[in-house]
């Protein structure tokens, strides 16, 4: 099955790309980035460009007419970016994928799966997701997502045009054969601190040890990302064989949630990376900090029953798989 990848360049993209080559599909990939340094890329069809460029997907759809359906990964996605610049982020999250789902649809390609984020679901009143929680997205990012979501669900109503929707938290890890990997700089990760603390020798301080979770520390949901990408091949599989009908949440929309299930403490989190790495770092319990909130993890249960899809890499596995990949990017 031929299928265009959006942001295909992109962490999550990339690894979906080559899950579905793994699968025996042929991947197509669209992403305004620049070819990425890592000659396994090479393997692919790349398209350098922007999602809205109709001469451009008219190019591609032309080459590439067995293009049955499109994983839509392509957004800006740093949060702090988005409330500084949110006509950014409208526009191109919102505005282009419009623009693109229109001229797709003019091309005859009329299947779409959109990357959509849990961040989107209210932790203000909960911290354990279905895909009928509600949503009440908080940053500009999240709302960029939010509004496309509603829109395509319009679109669906109006058009010769099916989708739906992949709603996840912290994608982690890295391709199992580290072909590929988070190439951005998410220096406020949990991982990334505790890597940065245990390089420097510094202490790693847990903020915030009363709150109602299971051992007081916040809660974080982590689905490694070669799982993610694999929910999505088996997804476009059945999509593109006209075999899943994914049902519509409270709020009228098609979500399926990736999420693992139990969600990992911050606490928990910590000891699974020291002993994965045999570190020694010294843990500090500290107070909250002003604007923390508790977090919050997503259920599978609906991925489960559709897709059979279950997250199956251990946290260790992919804390592990991060630092090795981090260290193929920039080896020391
Ligand atoms: N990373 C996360 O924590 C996370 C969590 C939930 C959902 N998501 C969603 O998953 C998707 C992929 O995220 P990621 O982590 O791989 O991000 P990423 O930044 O690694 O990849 C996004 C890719 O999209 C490309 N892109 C952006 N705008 C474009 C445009 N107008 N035209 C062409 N290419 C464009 C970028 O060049 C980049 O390669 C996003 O839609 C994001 O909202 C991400």
């Amino acid at each position: 099955m031929k299928i265009l990848i959006t942001g295909g360049a992109g962490y999550i993209g990339n690894t979906i790309a080559f899950a579905l080559t793994d699968a025996g599909h042929h991947p197509v990939i669209l992403d305004e980035q620049p070819f990425q340094a890592d000659e396994t890329l090479a393997s692919f069809d790349y398209y350098q460009g922007d999602i809205a460029d109709k001469a451009l997907l008219t190019n591609i759809i032309q080459a590439h007419p067995e293009i049955l359906l499109v994983i839509h990964c392509a957004a800006k996605i740093d949060v702090a970016e988005s409330t500084l610049e949110p006509e950014l982020y409208y526009k191109n999250n919102f505005s282009k994928s419009i623009e693109m789902v229109n001229h797709l649809i003019d091309l005859g390609v009329n299947k779409l799966i959109l990357s959509g984020t849990a961040s989107l679901y209210n932790s203000e009143t909960a911290y354990s997701f279905d895909e009928n929680a509600t949503p009440n997205p908080t940053s500009p990012y999240a709302r960029s997502k939010y509004f496309l979501e509603l829109a395509l669900n319009d679109i669906s109503k109006a058009r010769d045009f099916q989708f739906f929707i992949f709603r996840y938290f912290n994608p982690i890890g890295s391709d199992k054969e580290l072909r590929t990997g988070f190439r951005g700089a998410n220096k406020s990760s949990l991982l990334n601190s505790l890597i940065q603390c245990t390089s420097l020798n510094n202490r790693f301080q847990i903020n915030g040890t009363d709150w109602d979770t299971r051992d007081g520390s916040t809660i974080r949901d982590f689905v490694d990302v070669r799982d993610l990408a694999d929910a999505h091949v088996l997804a476009a599989e059945a999509f593109g064989k006209n075999t899943l009908s994914v049902p519509l949440n409270t709020f009228g929309l098609p979500i399926i949630n990736l999420g693992s299930e139990q969600g990992v403490t911050v606490k928990e989190f910590v000891s699974v990376f020291i002993s994965a790495t045999t570190s020694d770092l010294v843990v500090e319990l500290a107070g909250r900090r002003s604007g923390d909130i508790i977090g919050g993890y997503a259920s599978s249960k609906l991925a489960r029953e559709l897709l059979g899809w279950t997250p199956s890499t251990s946290l260790e596995t992919s804390i592990l798989n991060s630092i090795r990949w981090a260290s193929k990017l920039s080896p020391v």
